[in-house]
């Protein structure tokens, strides 16, 4: 067992419900180990400075298990490595790492506990070639970090999805009319497709299958031979058609990746001029990142929480904490950055939402 006197934990990247149940549990689970916390605020910002982070005691977690977002604050474009410039056009990025690693040694933190997604873990992974003892969290709705079976925050992500299907369903079947369900999945189609499923969805597009709008028209036709005479969509944000692209609404801007959205509407728009049938579209946007995490993502919080603490003490650094049903397994920070984990195209739920007649547009 590693010699911990205090450890520090930050949450970076896009929130995500279950973020604070990791924080409730690697405080408790360390101060009930004799080991003191400090939370850092928005990110690695908090290693910009010694005055941006806090000590984290149990009393200061107690309550917000159920509770969305961070406690701590999160960002997405504060890489210390090439930190943006200033709004001020032509300001260079700045690589404030040194000062972090500074700052580190100065809060005298004996490792650092890193939640967040691909770019969060990349930056830790950096850090942790660097020489500080980092062990990260994965976090993502999208369900798609590599190396780990799953990640919070993706259920309760589904869950509001396939709630918000139900809904649209009614309405689209009063009308007669065809509803584009536009989810969260960047790279991958995880929420489209569990959603899709779950909400009993006619046709889900994702990032993994280039879609013909053509082939989406047909089933909807069908459809209506049969007599049904709405259809549900479900598109991921980051679904592209054959030979296309996805659909960007912001360019990469400083520090920050590309902002995706929009491919609800253009699928809407087609489908309504192939099939002559209204077809309206609904974007879930960030709606799917907010509220109160499921019983099943505070449970896997909980855990990675807890074993990212006790990977610490165990000086398993520069490792992740990650799902391997049943169990909680380290695996290296360099084997999981920068890749993602795609949708198997032969997983037996993609070829039984075939089996039942869902259309992947293909
Ligand atoms: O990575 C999670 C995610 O929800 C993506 O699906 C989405 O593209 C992105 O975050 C949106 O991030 P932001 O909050 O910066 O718009």
């Amino acid at each position: 067992m590693a010699d911990l006197k205090r450890l520090g934990v930050l949450t970076g990247g896009g929130d995500a419900p279950g973020l604070n149940a990791v924080i409730r549990a690697v405080v408790k689970s360390a101060v009930n180990a004799g080991i003191g916390c400090l939370g850092l605020e928005d990110s690695f910002d908090g290693l910009l400075d010694t005055n941006r982070s806090r000590v984290l005691l149990p009393n200061n977690v107690t309550g917000i298990l159920r509770i969305g977002g961070t406690i701590l604050g999160t960002k997405n474009r504060g890489n210390p490595f090439a930190y943006p410039p200033s709004d001020a056009k032509g300001a260079p990025v700045i690589d404030y790492s040194q000062r972090c690693i500074d700052t580190f040694h100065r809060l005298a933190l004996d490792a650092l506990i890193v939640i967040g997604g691909d770019g969060t873990l990349t930056i830790g992974h950096r850090f942790f070639t660097l020489g500080l003892p980092i062990v990260g969290v994965p976090k993502t709705i999208d369900n798609d970090i590599f190396g780990t079976m799953n990640c919070f925050g993706f259920d309760t992500a589904v869950q509001f999805a396939t709630e918000a299907i139900d809904r649209l369903h009614t309405t689209a079947e009063a009308h007669h009319r065809v509803m584009v369900v536009e989810v969260m999945g960047r790279y991958a189609g995880w929420i489209a497709l569990h959603a899709g499923i779950a909400g009993g969805a006619d046709i889900i597009l994702m990032p993994e299958i280039p879609f013909d709008l053509e082939i989406v028209a047909d089933r909807i036709r069908e459809r209506e031979k049969w007599g049904a005479r709405f259809s549900i969509v479900v598109v991921a944000e980051g679904a592209a058609p054959k030979g296309g692209k996805a659909s960007i609404i912001h360019a990469a801007h400083n520090g920050a990746v590309e902002r995706l959205g929009g491919i609800g509407a253009l699928v809407a728009r087609r489908i309504e001029k192939l099939t002559g049938k209204e077809t309206r579209e609904v974007v879930l946007g960030h709606l799917q990142r907010g509220g109160t995490p499921s019983s099943y993502d505070r449970v896997l919080a909980t855990r990675l929480g807890g074993a990212a603490v006790d990977f610490a003490r165990r000086g398993l650094f520069g490792m992740m904490v990650a799902s391997n049903p049943p169990d909680i397994v380290p695996v290296a920070l360099q084997d999981v950055v920068g890749k993602s984990r795609k949708v198997p195209l032969d997983s037996d739920t993609v070829t039984t939402a075939r089996a039942i007649g869902v259309s992947f547009g293909d």
